[in-house]
């Protein structure tokens, strides 16, 4: 697909999520080929810097391209640079952005790049609906002369009511389809590959309701704690900074029926219907049963001291963040009902792995008794990362007299496909939203049904009665209570690095 000629303008240019995603997927395009031909980034935000400062900060210093651009020549390095604008917006994003105005004209006839904007909103979420006003009072959401598309962070809202509230004062002044709320987790390759998986192959999907599978169980995990960012994580917490948004929208890839087709409403509409029929817990009891959180505390690994969550800086000392959170739910429609799903995500685990495990249940009649495949052995395991692919697990018969039955695998490795460059997730997401394709991008309705599934369960940490706070040592896999959850069941499958 040809990319039109566009401005990308960056707001809270000069913070970390710039260097540290944006550019090294926009050099990551510039190198492929993939960016239009006439483009220039325009970086905006609160401090003073002149376009070579921005361009020595965001690009030649970049310690995200350093190993790249080693192995590049000068000039190269030079015409990617050369994209890169800054305008300092004077100490506020609250302010007139006449000149801004001027500027995003200037660039656009100077390098002729046409009236297509992509405004990338890489501040804290306060300041959104002040930028997009902002934005409309300069006249600069119009789309008369060229499209205008606006690019938003997570957090989208803390809670049902927060989120509610941005999508409204966004929609104020730019449409739905202008907007483009980014999930990084869609530009993984193998989430997306959960819609070939399932829809381009007809030996999944007639397996693939509650007929034949037993149970869904979906791990993220962490070997990093908090890092730098105990202050934004002690007010978010692992519900609301994976939950809400990564997990809840694997599960979504994974429980959403058919689309009818793969056009970006199609299959946002079976989203949006999956998220909605998983069963809104209600009741303390329910919440009690299902959900679990803990908190990392001090440990050594490898012969290491290892802080504990409240330790680390920027945390509360009596924070009652989770960093650990399983929840297991239902989802109540024809093709799952019943079929429980189990999903936990956390910071300080043995490893950084994430999965999707579908357990098919046991045949119904097993004629082999001393085969060892009566606990539900045949499973699909779905690697999102690291070693991305997926694993067949099946009973094969063992050589020799009688029905011996052993467990063998059939696996599908991305990095067997040497030739392939698998793309960033940020480089695909970018690319996606310069030619203005939303299908991996969460849509209003999409982001408001995951917090109404949410929102009851962070209130029932907050304030209910019984509530417990586990601790799991730094290291391991969670407190010894979440087996609870899963237990009658089976066990959480803790996979280590291939
Ligand atoms: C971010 C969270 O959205 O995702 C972080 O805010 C988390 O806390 C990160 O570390 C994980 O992303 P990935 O791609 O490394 O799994």
């Amino acid at each position: 697909k040809k990319t039109e000629n566009q401005i990308l303008v960056i707001f809270g240019a000069s913070g970390d999520l710039t260097a540290r995603k944006l550019v090294p997927s926009l050099f990551n395009l510039f190198i492929s080929g993939h960016l239009p031909e006439n483009f220039v980034v325009l970086g905006a935000s609160r401090s003073d810097m002149t376009d070579t400062a921005f361009r020595k900060k965001v690009v030649t210093e970049s310690t995200y391209l350093e190993k790249k651009l080693e192995k590049l020549d000068k000039e190269k390095i030079e015409a990617f640079s050369n994209k890169f604008f800054y305008e300092d917006l004077g100490g506020s994003y609250d302010t007139d952005y006449t000149r801004l105005r001027k500027r995003v004209e200037d660039l656009k006839n100077k390098y002729n790049t046409s009236g297509n904007i992509i405004y990338y909103l890489s501040t804290p979420p306060t300041l959104y609906e002040t930028i997009a006003q902002r934005l409309a009072d300069a006249g600069m959401n119009t789309q008369n002369n060229g499209w205008k598309r606006l690019i938003v962070e997570k957090p989208f809202g803390y809670s049902l009511e927060t989120a509610k509230q941005l999508n409204k004062g966004l929609q104020q002044f730019f449409k739905e389809h202008q907007i483009y709320r980014i999930d990084h987790y869609l530009g993984k390759e193998t989430v997306q590959n959960l819609l070939v998986t399932r829809f381009a192959n007809s030996i999944f999907e007639p397996l693939w309701n509650r007929n034949y599978i037993h149970h869904v169980e979906i791990t993220n995990a962490e070997s990093v704690g908090v890092e730098k960012r105990g202050g934004y994580y002690d007010k978010s917490g692992a519900l609301r900074d994976m939950f809400q948004n990564h997990l809840l929208q694997i599960v979504s890839l994974v429980v959403m029926e058919p689309p009818i087709s793969d056009a970006p409403e199609d299959i946002r509409n079976e989203k949006v219907k999956a998220i909605k029929s998983i069963r809104v817990m209600k009741s303390e009891e329910e919440l009690y049963e299902n959900t679990i959180r803990a908190q990392y505390v001090a440990s050594t690994i490898d012969g290491d001291k290892v802080k504990g969550y409240r330790e680390e800086e920027g945390v509360d000392a009596n924070s009652t963040t989770e960093t650990f959170a399983a929840v297991k739910f239902f989802v109540d429609n024809w093709r799952w009902k019943d079929v429980p799903f189990y999903v936990r995500t956390a910071k300080r685990m043995p490893t950084k792995v994430t999965e999707v495990v579908i357990h098919f249940k046991t045949p119904h009649h097993q004629i082999f008794k001393d085969s060892g495949m009566e606990n539900r052995d045949n499973k699909l395991i779905i690697r999102i990362q690291p070693d991305e692919g997926i694993l067949i697990k099946f009973g094969v018969k063992v050589p020799g007299q009688g029905f011996k039955v052993e467990r063998a695998n059939l696996d599908f490795y991305y990095s067997s496909l040497a030739e392939t460059y698998v793309m960033e997730a940020y480089e695909r997401l970018i690319l996606d939203a310069m030619q203005g394709d939303a299908t991996l991008y969460a849509r209003a309705d999409e982001v408001e049904a995951a917090w109404e599934f949410v929102d009851p369960i962070l209130d029932y940490w907050e304030k209910g009665k019984d509530v417990r706070m586990y601790g799991y040592a730094a290291g391991v896999w969670g407190p010894e209570n979440s087996h609870d959850l899963i237990d009658g069941i089976g066990e959480w499958r803790n996979p280590g690095p291939h």
